[in-house]
């Protein structure tokens, strides 16, 4: 649920945010901070940041396209990351996170609170141990980004929310206020929210579904999107009964489809259907995908078509753990699941 805030009598200060992983989603976000004003630093690849230093951030997309110069300081390594800042987002793929982290040490003392824009649930637990419960804001976002070049980076996804910020517990609190309102001034819509928690799990679901079936199921042929897959039935079988099984397992632990991210986030009308309806819907869903690459192609479907290890122990391992927990059966899940460990043992 939206928290309403009553303004108090805080100053309007400059927020400073480092952003640790400058690929797709995570220069994307900070690009459009530092265009409103927000003090942003990357911390990205030696290319990327060579790029970026030499010419500025390019972004193309859906919202138009942006030069982003002001505001904006990038750099490999957290010891080059000058001053102190408010908050850090991890943006780096799950696998990283660790290396990241431990890489970035010198930021912990000069950081007052930490999020993580990946997808997944367990992040928050890698910031508590690195920062310590009370630095941890929890956060989501489907905002989508892609590294097309260094210095280049597409936005090819959004929702009209596509953002959330909340305290774990719920409580309402100036951090997560001001960093929905830094972003909803930087053109990215986001609520400040007490169920942050629901929303992490409620996206791990709706990105689980997405991403299992496309990576699986299409990654026989480098040319099909997810609209194409659905447009053969059995197809659309396939991920309806993985949804449906993703969905028994959120709904397991007590929480009601949301749809959070609608309108891509469908998980409402799927639970609501039968198997029959679910089918036909999602074929219907098909036609407006066809045709849109960008939106119909999830990042873990790109890692498969680049042979690089995809975050399949970052979004199925939760789940699976979780749906022992509440004694719920996924086997289609599952198969999912061992198929990508299996290609993830063959890919860098
Ligand atoms: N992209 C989206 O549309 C989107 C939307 C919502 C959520 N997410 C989530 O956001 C996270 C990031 O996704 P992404 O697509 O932005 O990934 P990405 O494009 O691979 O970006 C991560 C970047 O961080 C770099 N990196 C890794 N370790 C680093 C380190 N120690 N220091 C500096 N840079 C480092 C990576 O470089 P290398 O490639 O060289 O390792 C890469 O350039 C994932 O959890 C994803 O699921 C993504």
């Amino acid at each position: 649920m939206e928290i309403p805030w009553r303004a108090g009598n805080r100053e309007e200060k400059t927020l400073r945010i480092v952003i640790l992983g400058a690929g797709g989603l995570g220069s994307v976000v900070g690009g459009y901070l530092a265009n409103v004003g927000v003090e942003v630093t990357l911390i990205g690849r030696p290319a990327h940041v060579a790029a970026i230093r030499r010419g500025g951030l390019q972004i193309t997309g859906l919202r138009g396209e942006f030069l982003i110069r002001e505001n904006l300081t990038a750099v490999s390594s957290a010891d080059e990351a000058i001053g102190n800042f408010d908050y850090l987002a991890l943006a780096v793929k799950g696998k990283d996170t660790y290396t990241a982290l431990e890489q970035a040490a010198s930021l912990r003392a000069r950081t007052s609170t930490v999020l993580s824009l990946q997808n997944g649930v367990g992040h928050d637990d890698d910031l508590l141990r690195w920062a310590g419960a009370d630095k941890v804001l929890g956060a989501s976002t489907i905002e989508g980004g892609t590294l097309l070049e260094p210095g280049k980076v597409a936005n090819g996804m959004t929702t009209p929310t596509t953002a959330y910020f909340g305290e774990i517990d719920g409580r309402p609190s100036a951090r997560a206020k001001d960093l929905t309102d830094a972003f909803n001034r930087a053109g990215l819509p986001s609520k400040c929210v007490n169920n942050i928690v629901q929303v992490q799990w409620e996206k791990l679901t709706q990105i689980a579904t997405a991403s299992g079936f496309s990576a699986v199921t299409l990654c026989g042929l480098d040319t099909l999107t997810m609209g194409d897959g659905l447009a053969v039935r059995e197809g659309a079988e396939h991920f309806v009964q993985l949804s449906k099984e993703l969905i028994a397992v959120y709904k397991a632990m007590g929480y009601t489809p949301q749809n959070f991210y609608a309108p891509v986030s469908r998980l409402k009308e799927l639970d609501r259907m039968s198997f029959e309806e679910a089918i036909a819907n999602v074929m219907e869903l098909s036609r407006h995908l066809k045709g849109n690459a960008n939106r119909a192609r999830t990042s873990m479907h790109n890692d498969v078509l680049q042979h690089r290890k995809t975050e399949v122990d970052f979004i199925f391992g939760p789940v699976i753990a979780k749906a022992r927990e509440v004694g719920v059966q996924i086997p289609t899940v599952m198969a999912v699941y061992r198929i990508l460990k299996t290609l993830d043992a063959y890919f860098n």
